[in-house]
């Protein structure tokens, strides 16, 4: 895995906007895994200028969203989908039909997953997925204990993601309790995978997720068995890194070599 350890969230965002560029200048109808939650934000923000003043164009993408609560309609704020629409696609030239975010609303979930993995699997595959991680080292909604081979499906969210999570709702008693998520299998398909952390309050976790073991009990831990998997960590975010100095060593090694060629 490419450890990338920037000194702040607005650098990490705009390293982690500069990855998306390029793969999009590689291959305009790229099929881009999309998460939530504040992390991505400046990411999203990012793409946004892009699109304004550079140009970028987004209308050949296909999206499919990492996740959505169970039981929020489209338009409450507090979905998953709400949040995509209000800070990414209103701003840039997606069509309205190359957006897939699972289906809160879904009667039929189980139904409703396959027929989900079966559009990212048309659509050829995920060809870079966006994480952010949990408290509990969660990716997608993919909770301690998830099966690192799962798919698409209903997870049941600990109560400390619902805690965590509830920051964005009026009531704690608001957040739901579950979520449609792509597995740990699913996103561990895609041919490339964009973790993005900051702050100190994920320090310990991040650590946990990049050097402990590979452990369904921090399911962010499978980044390590990725073999395209790039972190972008702000300093605070990378404080518990053990071999924080080599992974900064290493990118300057190569920025070097790159410069020599
Ligand atoms: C939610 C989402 C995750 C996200 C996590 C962290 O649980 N399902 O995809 O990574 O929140 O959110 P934040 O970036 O706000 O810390």
């Amino acid at each position: 895995m490419r450890v990338l350890i920037v000194k702040n969230y607005d650098e990490m965002s705009k390293e982690a906007g500069k990855i998306v560029k390029n793969r999009l200048e590689q291959k305009p109808d790229l099929v881009l895994g999309l998460a939530t939650g504040s992390t991505p934000l400046g990411l999203y923000k990012e793409l946004i200028r892009m699109h304004k003043e550079d140009s970028v164009s987004f209308a050949k993408v296909r999206t499919f969203n990492l996740d959505e609560y169970l039981g929020l309609k489209p338009d409450n704020e507090q979905s998953y989908h709400y949040f995509m629409f209000e800070n990414l696609f209103k701003h840039i030239d997606i069509p309205r039909e190359n957006i897939y975010i699972p289906d809160g609303q879904t009667k039929d979930p189980e139904k409703f997953c396959q027929w989900y993995e079966d559009e990212i699997e048309k659509a050829g595959g995920l060809d870079l997925q966006v994480v952010g991680i949990g408290g509990d080292g969660h990716v997608g909604f993919n909770e301690p204990g998830s099966s690192l081979a799962s798919r698409t499906r209903v997870k049941t969210l600990d109560e400390g993601t619902i805690k965590d999570n509830s920051r964005f709702f009026a009531k704690p008693e608001d957040v739901p309790h579950f979520a449609i998520t792509m597995g740990v299998g699913t996103i561990l398909e895609s041919k490339e995978i964009l973790f993005v952390a900051n702050g100190a309050g994920k320090s310990a976790i991040v650590a946990r997720a990049i050097e402990g073991p590979v452990t369904s009990q921090v399911t962010a831990s499978i980044l390590q068995i990725h073999p395209k998997a790039v972190a972008i960590l702000d300093e605070a975010a990378a404080a518990d890194l053990q071999r924080k100095d080599y992974y900064k060593y290493a990118e300057e090694q190569a920025r070097r070599f790159e410069k020599s060629l």
